[in-house]
């Protein structure tokens, strides 16, 4: 184990954000990551997955430890479905071509998401009308108090839209160490239904698709629509789509006939916070070295050397001017550090 002084965490973060972590280890295996939590000489301690949900706002004091165990294995399997394990610190993408290549169904509609394995359970990611919880079977998490390992199960997880018990009562309290999927192996369920999805099937000439073609169909939504981090610094949804009362959204269309939503149950909407972004003048908006990104307004994006409290001043502003115009808070989705 190599504790590094004085890190960028620059390459850490898909923002693209430079600030520096005082201390920084990067750990490869669990014996390691129990002794590195054991430091006394390091009473806080930041977790760092893919670093692609975050907002570096000011230099790190806790120690940061890279979650990097690496692996992925077939737990078990018969005629029709897999089980399989990823560790945390697998890039999730990554994951996802994998199962593709073994012709696993079920993650195809979340392809290219940001980040890794491991902190994909703590906000449910979903992508195209497929939630994480879907196929999620368990995960194991080290509790950072005792250093003992427990098995969430699905239930256990309590998942939600973005949301999960870890950012909620198990908050800070847990690494999640590694992850399961129940995965088809035949009979897939093709979701297709997203009308994107079905428009660039067609584009793609294809008629027949394969959990392949979804991949690749949800690839190049996401690759028109989204900013590349590797390119541009960003972390994808920056807000959540807020839910309000069937009352208030009756209320919003009088002034505002266009709006879209979806139904959530019988007097509640989602309203997408992209669309009240771009009806409030923001989308595209550059502020010198960031801005709001031109394709996606839910996307803040950092178009180079910008700073994490600029970026988050811009995210007040908009949830202000959004309150202001519409009446609804919108949160963020990204965690501010
Ligand atoms: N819209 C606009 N202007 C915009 C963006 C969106 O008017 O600039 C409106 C359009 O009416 C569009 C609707 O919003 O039909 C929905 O847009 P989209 O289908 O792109 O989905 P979203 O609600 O903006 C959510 C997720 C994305 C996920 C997509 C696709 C959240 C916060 N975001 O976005 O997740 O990829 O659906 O399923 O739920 C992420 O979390 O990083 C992420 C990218």
């Amino acid at each position: 184990m190599h504790i590094k002084s004085n890190i960028s965490l620059k390459p850490y973060n898909t923002f693209g954000i430079d600030v520096m972590a005082k201390h920084f280890v990067s750990v490869t295996s669990l014996p390691e990551l129990k002794s590195v939590l054991k430091l006394e000489d390091f009473p806080e301690k930041l977790i760092l997955g893919g670093g692609s949900n975050m907002l570096l706002t000011k230099p790190i004091e806790a120690l940061v430890i890279h979650v990097d165990l690496k692996g992925i294995s077939i737990v078990s399997e018969d005629s029709s479905s897999a089980m399989v394990k990823s560790e945390a610190g697998e890039n999730w993408h990554e994951f996802v071509l994998w199962c593709l290549h073994k012709d696993f169904g079920g993650l195809e509609n979340m392809s290219l998401i940001p980040g890794n394995v491991g902190t994909s359970p703590i906000q449910n990611i979903g992508a195209y009308g497929v939630e994480l919880k879907d196929h999620f079977v368990s995960c194991e998490a080290l509790n950072l108090e005792t250093l003992e390992m427990k098995t969430f199960n699905k239930e256990e997880c309590a998942f939600d839209y973005r949301n999960s018990i870890f950012k909620q009562k198990a908050k800070g309290k847990y690494i999640i160490t590694s992850v399961i999927f129940k995965l088809t192996k035949n009979n897939h369920q093709f979701r297709t239904n997203y009308g994107a999805i079905k428009t660039q099937l067609e584009t793609m000439n294809v008629k027949d698709p394969t959990i392949q073609d979804i991949s690749k169909a949800v690839i190049s939504i996401r690759e028109s629509k989204l900013p590349d981090p590797k390119k541009i610094g960003n972390s994808g949804s920056f807000f959540k789509n807020p839910v309000i009362p069937l009352e208030d959204f009756k209320a919003l269309l009088i002034n505002f006939p266009d709006a879209p939503s979806y139904i959530v149950s019988k007097n509640e909407v989602k309203v997408p916070a992209g669309w009240l972004i771009e009806k409030a003048g923001f989308k595209g908006k550059t502020f010198g070295n960031y801005g709001v990104h031109k394709n996606q307004a839910l996307v803040l994006v950092n178009y180079g050397d910008a700073k994490g409290e600029n970026i988050l001043a811009l995210s007040k502003l908009i949830q202000k001017t959004i309150y202001r115009i519409f009446n609804i808070s919108i949160e963020t989705e990204v965690n501010i550090l």
